[in-house]
């Protein structure tokens, strides 16, 4: 059966392709719920979405968390990308650090899988629709919660796989990319810097989709 990866970007269909057999893109634009972490986010889109297609999807979830900025942007990172800017994100990241001390950073990818049976026990964490505390630091909130944390809730189970890629925020440089990737610098090169097989190769969205690929070819 084919599986749904619920977006409207063919970018992120093929690079899903590099991980899975049998991928299909599903234009659904669900409700999105303001959370303060990627995980309910991307659980809450997967439940939707395969209550509207009947099979199995995945959905992800993906920002940019700045280190002195307490992790903002974060789950709001599309939203400050269209007011703050890029740009002036990144200046502000910069001067929140000392001089010639390094503004760290992480792009983080939640994927979320969704096909309506439960979950078999592995370290993944699944999302089972509860509400969480508000006390987890905010880039932990997607890996923090475990199977024990989440037994309250009762709704569809999501399974949860995360991707991280470490970084600094630096002046912005290359023109390849999408969002942040002029300001967002890994192992000396920005992610505009790279043309899309070098950036797919260390994403977090890769590194989420590889995580998800090994485990479903199990499934
Ligand atoms: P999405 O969940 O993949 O739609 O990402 C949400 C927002 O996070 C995007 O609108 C961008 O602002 C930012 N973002 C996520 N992934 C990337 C990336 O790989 N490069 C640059 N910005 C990203």
């Amino acid at each position: 059966m084919t599986l749904r990866y619920v977006t409207t970007n063919p970018g992120k269909v093929r690079e899903a392709e590099e991980y899975l057999d049998e991928v299909a893109a599903l234009d659904y634009d669900y409700p999105e719920v303001q959370a303060t972490g990627l995980g309910p986010i991307a659980a809450h889109g997967a439940r939707e979405a395969y209550r509207y297609a009947g099979e199995p999807v995945i959905v992800d979830d993906a920002g940019l968390f700045i280190e002195a900025l307490d992790g903002f942007p974060g789950p709001y990172s599309s939203y400050v990308e269209n007011t703050l800017g890029v740009e002036l994100t990144g200046r502000v990241a910069r001067e929140a650090v000392d001089e010639d001390a390094v503004a760290r950073a992480a792009f983080r990818c939640v994927v979320g899988y969704c096909d309506g049976d439960d979950f078999a026990a592995t370290p993944e964490p699944v999302d089972r629709g509860e509400r969480r505390g508000q006390d987890l630091a905010a880039d932990d909130r997607d890996t923090a919660t475990t199977d024990a944390q989440v037994a309250g809730g009762d709704d569809l189970p999501v399974k949860l796989f995360t991707g991280v890629v470490p970084g600094r925020i630096v002046a912005p440089r290359g023109d390849g990319g999408f969002g942040y990737d002029p300001v967002f610098e890994h192992d000396g090169t920005t992610f505009a810097e790279m043309d899309a097989a070098e950036k797919n190769a260390v994403s977090h969205r890769g590194r989420a989709l590889a995580k998800f690929a090994g485990w479903f070819a199990e499934r």
